[in-house]
């Protein structure tokens, strides 16, 4: 019988649960497909947490793949039986053997993309994609601050700036981290764990600061990000890393410059299967070409069967780049 990750209450990674699981038939606009490579994104922990709650428990868990499909509803007619494809925005339940996707969420695969390399990056690169061209357009030569540039999505993200040129101030956790950050592209490095960030944002742009920080970490960077950023300038708070920033008192932002803030989502920027098409099709074609590297360490493909094993790694901050459960 094929298998699937689930969880029937919310806590740390031991209440995943491998089981065994039927699979629907497609409804007439979906796909089942055959996973070859799961993508395991930081989000998954929120999920499984409890801090981004599930309509209903017992819930799956995952968004992301690629694989072969094997079954297509009546009225599919983009794909068929056979296809290489790749999804990041699935219902819950990517943590599988089999998955059903509709197929507006679906694209077909570049033969030059394996199926790890799709499941590791397709969300991660597609929100780097709407991050670094949407949120805040970055300019060439503009200088800017990253946090967690070592991490799946930052990995990305450095070799992005680096295709539109503009100049990255890296963060992360390890001077190991740093030195990969700027091989994938950044301009410079700050280690959080060392040295005292704003201090160097100052003095890494001449006292002037930066127009946008992409600040992934969330509770504690919350304050350090805002003091980098000059007057009017743009916080882009994306992510919980460190728990959610929460009770913000909006004199803040007027105290230290009229700043902005947004909290974006992948949902509301890729919302229809044109706006996926484009951002796809761009980032996989940087991929397909070499122009960004994904390459996911041994250490960090996990059987399907361990995730949980996976997911405590994962918030032990021990990863470099993506990671992968295979099924
Ligand atoms: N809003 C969106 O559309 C969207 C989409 C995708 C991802 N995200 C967010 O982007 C972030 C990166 O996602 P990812 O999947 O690529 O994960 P990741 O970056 O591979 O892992 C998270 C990294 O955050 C850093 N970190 C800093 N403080 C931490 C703490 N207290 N606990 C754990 N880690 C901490 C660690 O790097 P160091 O060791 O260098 O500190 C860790 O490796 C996540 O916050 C995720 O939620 C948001």
């Amino acid at each position: 019988m094929p298998k699937r990750i689930a969880f029937s209450r919310y806590g740390d990674s031991d209440v995943l649960e491998y089981l065994d699981f039927d699979v629907d038939e497609p409804k007439s606009d979906e796909v089942v497909v055959e996973n070859k490579a799961i993508g395991i994104n930081y989000i998954d922990t929120y999920i499984r947490s409890g801090l981004y709650p599930v309509k209903t428990l017992p819930s799956g868990l995952g968004s992301e793949a690629a694989g072969i499909v094997t079954h297509i509803g009546d009225n599919v007619t983009d794909f068929k039986v056979g296809d290489r494809v790749a999804y990041a925005q699935a219902s819950l339940g990517a943590y599988s053997q089999y998955h059903l996707v509709n197929e507006n969420i679906l694209v077909k695969l570049p033969d030059e993309v394996t199926f790890e390399q799709a499941a590791a990056s397709m969300l991660k690169g597609l929100t780097v994609y709407y991050l670094l061209t949407q949120t805040y357009p970055l300019k060439q030569n503009e200088i800017f601050l990253f946090h967690a540039a070592a991490g799946g999505v930052g990995s990305i993200a450095c070799q992005w700036s680096k295709i539109i040129g503009a100049k990255m101030i890296a963060t992360a956790g390890s001077d190991e981290k740093i030195s990969i950050a700027k091989k994938n592209g950044a301009w410079q490095g700050i280690n959080y764990n060392v040295e005292n960030v704003v201090e160097r944002v100052l003095a890494l742009t001449k006292q002037q600061k930066v127009n946008v920080v992409y600040d992934s970490i969330g509770k504690n960077m919350w304050i350090k990000s805002l003091d980098c950023l000059k007057r009017r300038g743009l916080m882009v708070s994306f992510g919980n890393s460190s728990g959610p920033v929460t009770d913000v008192n909006l004199a803040i932002l007027n105290q230290k410059g009229s700043l902005y803030v947004t909290r974006p989502s992948l949902a509301s920027y890729i919302t229809n299967k044109t706006e996926l098409n484009i951002a796809a099709n761009e980032f996989f074609s940087y991929v397909a070409k070499g122009a960004i590297d994904i390459t996911i360490r041994e250490q960090q493909k996990f059987a399907l069967k361990d995730a949980a094993t996976a997911h405590k790694i994962i918030q032990s901050r021990k990863t470099i780049g993506p990671s992968l459960l295979i099924p």
